[in-house]
């Protein structure tokens, strides 16, 4: 069965509220309750004095009335004695200086003094809870991002990993390109990880800004290894995650999650729903690509139950179907546990206003009507758990990527995420599963593999893609791709697609980036498209040219090429283009490699197909404010708004 969940903050409120909380929790049919992930205060209220009776109460509550319980671990949120007893464990900003309290995150993760206080605490609570039955789970921290902390702990960590990866300084100057502006290093000691407040990365050495990345991912994933490892030691059973968002600075979901069970994410989608058509689809990006962190179904730990502010503004009400809506937009994209943020309301603190299921008013509402409907739907779908996403597209991803072109923009307006979502956007347009895959995960079983922005190029990527398409599969890389080598820097004497030049059958002769300028490329068909930010001006060799620019001193350059390689196809994508385009691309491939596209969806209409031994579950999900209908296997299909149909492998609508 799929479960609910709750968040849950015993702490706010009023222990003789807990029973009350609890019985309706139980009526509403949840299972699991999240608790204590910024209790520490309460957990040890001065050092070494541990106090978990309050917690003890609070379960022993939940579990009477059938719920469980994932615990946190309290550690986002040292309590004051620990920051003001041990000031070395607070984090430090960019430039040095230490990170003032008062909101939450403040600590170093990689300090040993903080080291110490979380590993005792988690020991404590991990020695006291082992085994439990009423323990469904631990959640480790809280919204783990990459540790950019600039302390003298993490900058030592900084030396000895770079010392760890190169051995000289010799071979990191080399690696580093340090020549440059006189910036060769002569002792570790001189090596800084702090940089100038309000200078741009793009200003300081690309290749350095990269390892510096891949560091502080790294201490990220040891933060949770190293709490992973703690609650093992009592409780060799537990199943352990941590809820992922996606931060300013990205950790390397791959790697954090590699020690844990199960991949989590905290699942806040547009209450504004976007009136540019282009922006849908992204909260189902997400979930797919939360659902590669582990390549398999994934939690929901903190799902969207009410406005969001507090800390911003207030958003508006939740549409009606909203809540249950993008619940089931989760399931549909691979989430096997849903636990809503949060029980109620807080009346303090600064997410006063960031509304839970309940408001301040503690009464019944339309929100808390709507998750029970959900709950009695999910019951009459009791082997859906046992079911998961099938697919026969992989998107590939790397934070490598996202790291080096975050510090070092390549054209005004282009991003990553965005070259990333337009595959991904298009894919939902047609109604096809779609697995984010890391860059090295094998492709076998998959007939196309999108690639967009293979920039930090990796000769095993590349071998991999050239195998697959051998064997007949079709690969899209796009622009920006074989620009860099694994350090960072750009390769002498080779034209660009570089080692990407055989697979793709065509060389760039020159490049404009023309940030937010546009302009029209024309198929060999003669459909056109408006493109924008980028422009390779491309060579064929062995491709036939599938569209040309129609403007600029280049009108008529090949833009976009498709090279036939062994049994399969290269395409090359030297810019990027309006989401007709990708679509107009994919119409091509898949029936091609025998994939069903679904040309007549509606925009909004995302369509995903769960099987397995529970059986097979196609969601249709309107992820727009008004009706929509549409044929489907002969049938018209009509949704209303944010609604969600689940169609059975027997035909069944349920
Ligand atoms: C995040 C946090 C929660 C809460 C919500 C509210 O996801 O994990 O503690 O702050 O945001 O927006
Ligand atoms: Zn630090």
């Amino acid at each position: 069965m799929i479960k609910i969940g709750i968040d849950y903050y015993p702490e706010h409120w009023p222990p003789a509220l807990w029973e009350e909380d609890a019985a309706r929790m139980e009526r509403l049919g949840v299972h699991v309750v999240r608790v204590a992930e910024f209790a520490w205060s309460r957990l040890e209220p001065e050092e070494g004095r541990f106090d978990f009776s309050w917690l003890d109460e609070a379960i022993a509550v939940l579990s009477r009335h059938g719920m469980k319980v994932i615990l946190g671990t309290p550690t986002n949120c040292g309590p004051m004695w620990l920051y003001h007893d041990h000031p070395e464990t607070l984090q430090r900003g960019r430039s040095g200086q230490p990170s003032l309290t008062g909101i939450r995150g403040h600590r170093c993760m990689q300090s040993p003094t903080f080291r110490r206080y979380a590993g005792r605490i988690v020991e404590e609570m991990a020695r006291r809870y082992a085994g439990r039955p009423e323990i469904f789970a631990w959640q480790i921290d809280n919204e783990l991002d990459s540790n950019h902390c600039t302390c003298p702990a993490c900058t030592a960590g900084f030396r000895d990993y770079l010392r760890e990866k190169y051995g000289t300084l010799e071979a990191l100057n080399e690696a580093w390109g340090t020549v440059v502006w006189s910036g060769e290093y002569s002792a570790w000691e001189q090596i800084s990880i702090q940089t100038e407040e309000g200078c741009l990365a793009d200003w300081y050495n690309p290749a350095r800004m990269l390892d510096y990345e891949r560091y502080a991912a790294a201490c990220t994933a040891d933060y949770v290894r190293f709490q992973a490892e703690l609650i093992r030691r009592y409780d060799p059973a537990a199943v352990i995650t941590t809820n992922s968002c996606f931060p300013a600075h990205m950790p390397d979901f791959h790697q954090e999650f590699a020690p844990l069970d199960v991949a989590s994410y905290d699942n806040y989608p547009p209450v504004r729903l976007p009136e540019n058509p282009e922006a849908l689809y992204s909260n189902a990006f997400a979930l797919d690509f939360v659902r590669s962190f582990k390549q398999q179904n994934f939690w929901i730990m903190e799902q969207l139950g009410g406005p969001m502010g507090g800390w911003s503004p207030i958003t508006p009400a939740m549409e009606p179907g909203m809540l249950e809506g993008y619940a089931l937009q989760a399931v549909a994209h691979g989430a096997d546990l849903i636990s809503f943020f949060r029980w109620r309301t807080a009346c303090t603190g600064a997410e006063m206003f960031c509304h839970g299921l309940l408001d301040h008013d503690n009464r019944p509402n339309r929100r808390l009507e709507e998750l029970e409907r959900l709950c009695r739907r999910l019951e009459g779908l009791p082997e859906l758990n046992r079911t998961t996403l099938h697919s026969q597209v992989a998107l590939l991803y790397s934070s490598e990527q996202e790291f080096a072109l975050k510090n070092q923009r390549q054209s005004e307006g282009f991003a990553y995420w965005t070259q990333l979502r337009l595959f991904h956007n298009a894919c939902m347009s047609l109604g096809v599963n779609v697995d984010v895959l890391p860059e090295t995960a094998p492709l076998e079983g998959y007939r196309v593999a999108l690639v967009p922005t293979h920039f930090i190029t990796d000769p095993q990527v590349v071998a991999n893609l050239e195998t697959f398409a051998q064997a007949g599969g079709t690969v899209v890389i796009t622009n920006r791709s074989g620009v860099k080598d694994k350090h960072g820097n750009c390769v002498l004497g080779q034209p660009l697609p570089t080692l990407l030049r055989k697979l793709c059958g065509c060389t760039v002769a020159e490049y404009d980036a023309i940030g937010p300028a546009t302009q029209q490329i024309t198929t060999s068909q003669g459909s056109s498209y408006r493109v924008t930010s980028w422009c390779d001006l491309l060579t064929p060799e062995t491709a036939e040219v599938w569209a040309r620019y129609t403007g600029r001193f280049y009108a008529g350059t090949p833009a976009i090429t498709r090279n036939r390689f062994g049994k399969g196809w290269a395409y090359y994508v030297g810019t990027v283009g309006e989401k007709a385009l990708y679509r107009a691309l994919l119409l091509e491939i898949l029936p091609r490699q025998g994939i069903p596209a679904m040309d007549m969806l509606p925009v909004g209409v995302e369509v995903t197909e769960r099987t397995g031994p529970g059986g097979s579950y196609r969601f249709i999900f309107n992820n727009t404010l008004h009706g929509q209908s549409f044929p489907m296997n002969g049938q018209t299909v009509t949704l209303g708004a944010m609604e969600v149909l689940i169609q059975t492998g027997d035909g069944q609508w349920r």
